[in-house]
């Protein structure tokens, strides 16, 4: 399944392939300007594809971009090239009649939407265009009385009624804390644990999980009701919660829950906006239950103020898109250093390229924001629109008219409406830190007359029971994990000098490298890069690393290892006598795995680019390169040549 090898049909011989394999790299590399495009490669993957010869996830996912991209117009993408047939009718169509009936529909619309706009301006009360102030006027305003709740009675037994007083009072929202025996507006839960999750392109992420999904559920709420969150673990190890949306204790209540066990908090959402919540069982283990996919959104409706936008047209939006970007990691030490594989919009690779989201010309749309990270900057950007106004984290006291991005960090949120223009055709969302956009943070809206829109587009990633995941996992193209081996993670080979170690780096919860392959007679030494090192088990950063032959040579004792406990900086090596392959774990976080395999003495040669454990240079790539890149402009003369000659 993982290493289906593609033929190149036309090919004529090994030699040229070869040589025109370089030439075109090169040409690449040189930046010549020239530009490729292979409809007859299209057509060519395309077929493969409907005949079920690919990848059976990546085919599934094919068929549904297929079906969702059919007879919708994706003028300017090229997506539709994708599928043979529709490649075959676009460019027979272009032929017989290069310009379409659209113009007329356009025009239509606009005269519509320029109507509408008249009708609804005229339709705000004064009262309400008083009440729109530009950015930054309106943030010391005192809440609106109507949606002010008093200090109860039976608060008036609280040690800090005096601060809660003082807090009702004041021309800010007051915080979220309430007794944790107030009755609840609102009661949510949500489930906690480890397992699987189907992240697009044929690709199984084995992480953290909230409801069984990256990103978990999204939870909305209105200003000024009292929410309920609990939260249930149903994993093996610790996990919690940190919800942003609460202006006061959360993490008291929720930050560490037992495998089996749940916890509550009750609080008062009283600040409007888009809020992350994230797993946080406390310590080192925060930033890491966030790095490996425990997180998802809360969104507190505005009540005493509206959205400028609202104002302005009149109307709530026709669609809201509810959004979140955020990453996958393939080891603990990318995810700590940033160095993500994948980042999405809603938990999956290229969705809306997939599933576009489809809009009118006209439509108000919003789109709530979220930028998870945990680590990559997003700077959200639509293809042909520029926002009317975006609401700084969502609160519509701090209304921003016009720009063309969004800048969010890790944690950073936005409300953005905008209107699609009177233009059929598609809007491209992106990163525009563009290599997250491809590495998977891309979509389309593509807004057509009459389209059939969906109203409310959700943030949670794609569900599958953790049965179906272990079934898709035998078909996927990869399984990536950031902290146990997954056919990802090849076997390094170390065959460290006389006298030095293998180093194992253990980094992010994780060790690097989690696989290694040595000789009989090598020592391997296991150093603690990770800093936090404060408290125990899942909440520190404190490893071991322990595990046992699980194939010992005929007759023989299995052998097994186990080293102390290291923190931050410290380092225990073992020398490996037997061979066979060890799985080990880290006794605090056993879902921390690695792997050694252990060959009879003499029989590696060394790695391609190993120095062993000292570290040792690659010094030889250089001249390689020079050579290859000699060899690549002889081959471009060559080919030019050729093509001269033919
Ligand atoms: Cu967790
Ligand atoms: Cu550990």
């Amino acid at each position: 399944m993982k290493s289906k090898q593609y033929s190149w049909k036309n090919g004529k011989g090994t030699g040229r392939r070869w040589m025109a394999g370089i030439s075109f790299i090169a040409l690449a590399v040189l930046g010549t300007g020239l530009s490729f495009g292979c409809p007859a490669c299209n057509n060519a993957f395309g077929k493969e594809m409907e005949a079920g010869k690919r990848n059976p996830l990546l085919t599934r996912d094919f068929e549904n971009a297929v079906r969702n991209q059919a007879g919708i117009k994706l003028e300017g993408l090229g997506s539709g090239a994708f599928k043979p047939q529709l490649h075959e009718d676009a460019v027979a169509n272009d032929n017989a009649e290069p310009v379409k009936d659209v113009i007329k529909a356009e025009g239509d619309a606009t005269e519509t939407l320029t109507q509408a706009a008249i009708n609804s301006a005229a339709a705000v009360p004064p009262a309400a265009q008083v009440t729109s102030q530009s950015f930054n006027t309106r943030g010391l305003e005192v809440l609106n009385p109507a949606t002010r709740m008093a200090v109860p009675k039976e608060w008036e037994s609280d040690p800090f009624i005096e601060v809660i007083r003082r807090d009702y009072e004041a021309s800010v929202p007051p915080t979220s804390y309430v007794p944790q025996d107030t009755k609840p507006d609102h009661s949510f839960k949500f489930e906690l644990h480890e397992g699987k999750a189907y992240i697009g392109n044929g690709v199984i992420y084995d992480g953290f999980l909230t409801d069984g999904t990256v990103p978990g559920p999204l939870f909305i709420v209105e200003e000024g009701d009292i929410v309920e969150m609990e939260i249930v673990n149903k994993g093996a190890i610790p996990h919690g919660a940190s919800i942003h949306s609460a202006y006061t204790q959360t993490s008291k209540y929720l930050g560490y829950i037992n495998p089996g066990s749940s916890g509550k908090v009750v609080f008062r959402a009283n600040t409007p906006g888009v809020y992350m919540y994230h797993c946080a069982p406390g310590g080192h283990a925060i930033p890491m239950h966030v790095l490996f996919g425990q997180y998802g959104m809360m969104v507190v409706k505005p009540k005493s103020h509206t959205y400028k936008m609202e104002e302005v047209l009149g109307k709530k939006p026709d669609i809201e898109i509810y959004m979140i970007q955020h990453e996958f990691y393939a080891s603990g030490k990318d995810a700590v250093n940033g160095h993500a594989l994948y980042t999405t919009f809603n938990g999956k690779l290229f969705r809306y390229v997939e599933e576009p989201i489809k809009a009118r010309p006209g439509d108000f749309v919003r789109i709530y924001f979220l930028n998870v990270g945990p680590n990559l900057i997003s700077t959200f950007h639509i293809v042909g629109i520029i926002w009317d106004y975006i609401y700084w984290q969502g609160n519509p006291l701090v209304a921003m008219p016009g720009g063309q991005t969004v800048t969010a960090g890790p944690s950073d949120s936005f409300v953005i409406d905008f209107r699609i223009p009177p233009d059929e055709g598609a809007y491209t969302m992106l990163n525009h830190a563009v290599g997250s956009a491809s590495r998977g943070a891309i979509g389309l809206i593509v807004a057509e007359k009459d389209a059939e829109i969906e109203p409310v587009i959700r943030p949670e990633g794609v569900f599958n029971t953790q049965e179906e995941m272990e079934e898709m996992a035998k078909e996927a193209v990869r399984t990536i994990s950031p902290f146990k081996p997954t056919d990802y993670d090849r076997p390094v080979r170390m065959t460290p000098a006389e006298g030095e170690v293998a180093e194992i780096k253990i980094i992010g919860n994780s060790f690097d490298p989690k696989v290694i392959e040595i000789e009989a007679g090598t020592t391997v030494r296991w150093i603690n890069e990770d800093v936090f090192t404060y408290l125990s088990g899942e909440f520190a950063g404190v490893h071991n690393a322990q595990g046992s032959n699980s194939t010992p040579p005929e007759g023989e004792e299995e052998e097994a290892f186990a080293t102390a406990l290291l923190a931050h900086g410290e380092h225990e090596d073992y020398t490996f006598t037997q061979v066979g392959e060890y799985n080990y774990i880290c006794l605090p976080h056993p879902y921390m795995e690695g792997k050694i395999i252990v060959r009879e003495k003499g029989s590696l040669a060394p790695a391609i680019g190993s120095g062993g454990g000292g570290g040792g240079g690659a010094g030889w790539l250089i001249p390689l390169a020079l050579a290859a890149f000699f060899i690549s402009l002889v081959s471009i003369f060559v080919s030019r040549n050729t093509s001269a000659n033919n």
